[in-house]
């Protein structure tokens, strides 16, 4: 159970505003979980207020954690390019993650991703609803396991949702698709190409269920 006394476990700091910029700024501050003292800073969505789409991730990477935007490393490049081959414009779309801060575990130098776990999601969460309630987006995609167990809970699985065209409580709108990174981690060219096009027919599903196609 979360406490409010309990070491590294606050309620997330969000302010009751109509503005992102002060929500965003407020973010900065979070300690509603333990995983702000390892990561460089909170990594808040981006994206213009009003975007037909928000896409949501797990969370800050590597890359993502050092430059505090989301989807700028390996990930976000794959995703870029499936976005313009689905015809969306990365500008005109709100992009976030289920969780805002890195999590990760030390081995040598590296900074070994560390899955977030349902506590930590729950934590972090009432920042995504600011986000929702503020962009008010008419479709909500989420990339991989992680964003749809942050919308529909920890039951939620990719494999069986992947596609369809879902409803919840936080978005009238929610389609879900793998997480980019995934298309990295195929064996072979031959399953890459699957995959990515499976990846590219899924953002096409969206933008038409946002309505923009
Ligand atoms: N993976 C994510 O889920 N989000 C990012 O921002 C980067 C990689």
């Amino acid at each position: 159970m979360q406490t409010k006394t309990e070491e590294g476990w606050r309620p997330a700091p969000v302010p009751g505003t109509s503005s992102l910029t002060q929500v965003r700024e407020a973010a900065r501050d979070c300690t509603a979980c333990p995983l702000y003292k390892r990561a460089t800073q909170t990594v808040f969505g981006e994206g213009p207020k009003g975007a037909p789409i928000m896409l949501v991730g797990e969370q800050p990477g590597d890359y993502e954690d050092v430059a505090g935007k989301p989807f700028v490393g390996p990930a976000g490049k794959i995703m870029d390019r499936a976005l313009e081959e689905a015809g969306i414009d990365r500008k005109q779309v709100y992009v976030t993650n289920a969780v805002k801060h890195f999590k990760w575990e030390p081995r040598g130098k590296r900074r070994i991703h560390q899955k977030p776990n349902s506590r930590e999601i729950a934590a972090c969460r009432p920042w995504l609803e600011a986000e929702l309630r503020l962009v008010r987006p008419k479709l909500l995609l989420c990339l991989g396991s992680t964003a749809g167990q942050a919308i529909f809970g920890p039951s939620f699985r990719v494999t069986r949702e992947r596609g369809r065209l879902l409803s919840a409580k936080l978005a009238p709108k929610v389609v879900a698709t793998v997480h980019p990174s995934s298309l990295l981690r195929q064996p072979d060219e031959e399953s890459r190409q699957r995959e990515y096009a499976h990846f590219v027919a899924d953002l096409r599903i969206a933008l038409r269920a946002a309505g923009q196609k």
